[in-house]
């Protein structure tokens, strides 16, 4: 079976095919258009601008790919920017019409949740930390759609933090990797930062206090004698951010954990790409003795293969593609059967 899989809910323009053979998946093609520098002028996505850069880019991707090969089509459906959706999935879907194969609307955060399965083959079920720009949610994953929504932020995403930090300190777009180049040579101690909901007995997240306090921080800085933050100040702030949202993610997957103790802790969405990170929550699962499963740093962020493979499960399963249209917002519980 093999499947191209489409993305276009935000500012990523991704074709990927992926195959699946005698039990064993395989990313074929895995190719990301970044719209970096359409946006980067405005210090974050303009809605009108992804779409343009969707309807130009696709035909162009799609080009060379060995698409009388194909056995399905796949699109991201929502949820996401209405624009960009409605670009991949009317021509992925006006595709497989073409080439009289099936065509599969998938939810993007499924794609995020499945990602692990093609890229390490791991079994159900397993404890799933969402970070990304959109969510930050940890969901009990069950089994194949059987999905526990356990908590969830009652505000901002954890990457807001990284985006709206970075537009602040004129550190560039997108925010993530420039807040974590620039904490490479920063102190994460020095800025005491808050923890919302630390140790409180549930898996909620909140982000906005700490998306204020990091403002306050910055507004006190400028005000200095120095009228300005110098290199170290910045470097420090950043590294300071990244230990807090560390520290913030393992206080809620410790509750996460007592709801629902699986072995395996997976993290999934754009966030997850970040090594500081991904370094603290490897030493929290070695301590309680879990496994941590990430995807390599191409597949956490949006990619087309997640999208493919998310129809893959669905072929294995012989479940029929989903009556569902282009829609920004979408629940991932919906998609779960009790
Ligand atoms: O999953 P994703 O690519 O798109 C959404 O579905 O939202 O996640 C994008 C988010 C952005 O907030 C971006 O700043 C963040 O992931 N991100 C990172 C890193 N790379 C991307 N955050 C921290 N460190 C990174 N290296
Ligand atoms: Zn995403």
């Amino acid at each position: 079976m093999r499947v191209l899989g489409i993305e276009s809910s935000c500012d990523e323009t991704a074709l990927a095919v992926v195959s699946y053979t005698n039990g064993k998946p395989c990313i074929e093609r895995n190719d990301i258009y970044s719209q970096t520098k359409e946006h980067e002028q405005f210090g974050g996505v303009v809605p009108e601008l992804a779409a343009r850069a969707h309807i130009d880019k696709l035909p162009l991707m799609v080009k060379d790919l060995p698409l009388d090969t194909l056995d399905a089509i796949a699109a991201t459906t929502g949820p996401g920017l209405i624009g960009g959706l409605h670009i991949g999935y009317g021509f992925g879907r006006a595709l497989a019409l073409a080439l009289n194969i099936p065509f599969y609307p998938i939810h993007h955060l499924e794609g995020h949740a499945l990602t692990v399965r093609l890229t390490d083959q791991i079994d159900f079920p397993y404890l799933l930390l969402l970070i990304s720009g959109g969510h930050t949610q940890i969901i009990d994953v069950q089994d194949f759609r059987k999905y526990k929504l356990l908590g969830e932020t009652k505000d901002d995403s954890c990457g807001e933090v990284f985006d709206k930090t970075a537009k602040l300190l004129n550190l560039g777009f997108p925010g993530g990797p420039a807040i974590e180049r620039t904490a490479l040579n920063g102190d994460p101690l020095r800025y005491k930062l808050p923890c919302p909901f630390y140790r409180q007995p549930h898996c909620d997240f909140s982000f906005s206090g700490l998306k204020t306090a990091i403002r306050e921080c910055i507004t006190n800085l400028s005000a200095s004698p120095l009228s300005r933050m110098i290199h170290q100040d910045v470097a420090d702030l950043c590294a300071s951010i990244q230990r807090t949202i560390s520290t913030i993610l393992i206080d809620r997957l410790t509750q996460a954990l007592k709801i629902a103790p699986h072995q395996q802790i997976v993290v999934a969405g754009g966030v997850a790409a970040n090594q500081y990170i991904r370094a603290h929550l490897n030493t929290f699962c070695e301590m309680q003795q879990r496994t941590l499963v990430v995807p390599p740093v191409k597949l956490c962020t949006d990619n087309a293969a997640m999208i493919a493979w998310t129809a893959l499960e669905m072929m294995q399963r012989n479940i029929n593609p989903d009556r569902m249209v282009p829609t920004p917002r979408w629940n991932l519980m919906e998609l779960s059967h009790p």
